[in-house]
Parts: C-alpha cells; sequence; structure tokens
C-alpha cells in the first residue's frame, strides 16, 4: 500500500520542511501544474518547501537544461517567492534553508546535471535527504524511473505519494482493475514495445484495441492471435511512411468508441507535429468526447498537448501527466517510484 500525503493532518507538515519531487519535463507548464494542489497544501503548512526535479536527459551540466526558469513560473502560480539554488553545495544549502523565513519555497537545479541521479544512487539520495524531513513525489511521469530523487530518497526520509499521484494511481488501478465494459484502448504514437506490452497486459479486459498510424506495421508483426486488434486499414503517406490514418480507419474506430464505457488512450493516430496529417487524430478526440457514457482517461505528452490545443482535454474524466509511465502502469509493471512509497516494502 502507497502512503498517500492526503492521509497526513495539516498538524503532521508544520515545523517540517518537505522535499517535494515534480516533473518539469514538458515544453509548456502543463505537467507541473497538475501538482499546484500538492504545492499549495505543502506551501502553507510546511516549514520549508523544496522542490527536487529534472529536465531532459543532459550529459553533464547543460546550461539549457537548467531549472532556473521555472522558479518564476511557480512563483507566479502560487503567489510566494521561489528561491533557485544553482548548485548542489547541499550543507550551504541547507543552512539558507534553516535561516529563511518560514514557508520558505527553494528549487534545487536539474538533478540530472548529477549522474549519481540516474544510477539511483543511495550517496545522493542520503545527502540530499540531509535538506528535509519529509519526502513528497508528485512527479507521476518519471515514476517509472529508478532515479536517486524518485526511489532511492525513500530509504532516508518518511515518504508519501502527492494528491496528483495519488489520483494516478487511482484512476489507472480503476481501468486496469474494475473497468466497466467493454473497456476500449487507443493505442498511437511511438514506444512500440511499451505499447505491445499493454496489449499484451490488457487483453482479457479489453474489448478492442484500436491501432493507429504507423504503430500499425509493428503490431502485426510482432502479435499474432489476438482477435481484439482493430487495426486501421487505409494511410495517408509522405515519403513511403505512414504519417496518419484514413476515413475507413477513422469509421471503423468511431464504431468500437461509441459503444465503448471505458476508453483509455495513449499515443496520437498520426504525426501531429504537421497540421495535414492530424485528421484523424483529432476525430478520435472527437469521437471519445462525444461519447459520454464512457469513463474516459487519455495521456502521453504529445496526445494530450494535442488536446489541450483542441481544448478537448477537460472532457476527459482523467489526464494522465504519464507517457512512458503511464504504459508501464498499464502494462502491469511495478514502477520504481511507487513500489519505493509501499509501506512494509523491505
Ligand atoms: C517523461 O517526460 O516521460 C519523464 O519526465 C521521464 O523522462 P525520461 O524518459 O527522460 O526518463
Amino acid at each position: 500500500m502507497v502512503r498517500f500525503l492526503s492521509q497526513l493532518k495539516p498538524v503532521n507538515l508544520k515545523d517540517k520542511v518537505c522535499l517535494l519531487r515534480l516533473d518539469f519535463n514538458t515544453d509548456d507548464n502543463w505537467r507541473w501544474l497538475a501538482s499546484l494542489p500538492t504545492l499549495k497544501l505543502l506551501t502553507a503548512h510546511c516549514q520549508a518547501v523544496v522542490i527536487l526535479s529534472h529536465k531532459g536527459r543532459p550529459a553533464g551540466r547543460e546550461k539549457r537544461l537548467s531549472l532556473k526558469r521555472y522558479a518564476k513560473d511557480i512563483s507566479r502560480a502560487i503567489k510566494k517567492p521561489v528561491s533557485f539554488a544553482p548548485h548542489f553545495r547541499f550543507p550551504e544549502i541547507k543552512k539558507i534553508i534553516q535561516s529563511s523565513p518560514k514557508k520558505s519555497v527553494f528549487l534545487l537545479e536539474n538533478l540530472r546535471f548529477l549522474k549519481e541521479e540516474g544510477d539511483n544512487s543511495s550517496a545522493l539520495a542520503k545527502r540530499l535527504a540531509t535538506l528535509g524531513d519529509l519526502y513528497i513525489n508528485d512527479a507521476f511521469a518519471v515514476s517509472h524511473r529508478a532515479n536517486a530523487s524518485i526511489s532511492a530518497i525513500t530509504k532516508f526520509l518518511p515518504s508519501f505519494a502527492g494528491f496528483e499521484l495519488e489520483a494516478e494511481i487511482k484512476n489507472l488501478s480503476r481501468v486496469i482493475k474494475k473497468p466497466q465494459k467493454p473497456l476500449v484502448v487507443i493505442l498511437g504514437g511511438l514506444k512500440i514495445e511499451d505499447k505491445l506490452r499493454v496489449v499484451k497486459n490488457l487483453h482479457r479486459t479489453a474489448s478492442a484495441f484500436l491501432i493507429g498510424g504507423a504503430l500499425n506495421t509493428a503490431i502485426i508483426h510482432k502479435i499474432s492471435g489476438i482477435g481484439k486488434l482493430v487495426l486501421s486499414e487505409d494511410f495517408k503517406y509522405e515519403k513511403g511512411a505512414i504519417r496518419d490514418i484514413g476515413p475507413k480507419s477513422i469509421k471503423k474506430f468511431g464504431k468500437e468508441i461509441l459503444t465503448a464505457r471505458t476508453i483509455i488512450w495513449n499515443g496520437p493516430a498520426g504525426d501531429i507535429t504537421k497540421p495535414k496529417f492530424t485528421a484523424g487524430t483529432k476525430a478520435i478526440a472527437r469521437a471519445v468526447t462525444a461519447n459520454l457514457k464512457s469513463f474516459k482517461i487519455v495521456g502521453g505528452g504529445e496526445t494530450v498537448a494535442f488536446l489541450k490545443k483542441l481544448k478537448l482535454d477537460k472532457k476527459f474524466d482523467f489526464v494522465s501527466t504519464g507517457g512512458g509511465a503511464m504504459l508501464d502502469f498499464l502494462a502491469g509493471k511495478k514502477l520504481p517510484g511507487l513500489e519505493a512509497l509501499k509501506i512494509n516494502k523491505r
């Protein structure tokens, strides 16, 4: 059982320096803004809040991947000053935290500038833990990574899932374990191996898997004997590559979507970076959101960003902040970040 921040009372946070793991790894701010309720609660009650995060996959300290610019964005969202620590001299940072007024907020630099973060190093986790009294993970999107600020850190501090992570666990568990049927799973985009694992894990529960775009070819080659695969049958091509699904596939998918009572969607049907290849994904988005009788979940950075542009994201019951993390969860894999938050895990 994962321990949740929602089980704590404000008094449990008083006088505590809380380390909060967020995910800044999207071009706009939507992913970490999903954690705003957690951030607001902690900044209202904790002695201080120290935000930990990453961006990209830097090879050393790449200036373009610095988290500095987020200090302003966070400050605007919580209406409080946020101090950015541009280095990893933890004893120095600790002194600053201790001598700052109550309820101060700090943001550390991109932890992936340190190789130990990716190595899930206990030594780094221990140094990070010296900064605070409690650890809250509200970064579902990176919880499939065994990183020091996601996994190892929980060995050194009482650790809890924030509100956003709790919502991810509850909503994704609901559609895997007790979906109202028929369950229709729509898969597109890249990350082919991850999506194959989702098909394998959910094929007993789902009524249909609608397979969009380039994923078709990979799925046909790698899976046989799963009768519930609804493949696209006509495509738009460019330079010999599949770029979008065509009208027959849209119609075929629409029929399945119409009767669904639970819908899970991850990955666009085409190359939505180009407006001329967005018709399939748009049609799916409209069909899904028109089905008012279904419980609808969507995830994957590109798909969610596209839905936001269409202003259709709010019509989903739950928008997952996870891309790879959502797929791993749906594939039934154990996520290191969630395992680390479980009681009696050791
Ligand atoms: C994401 O954007 O999916 C997460 O932040 C994880 O990033 P990663 O794939 O570079 O580990």
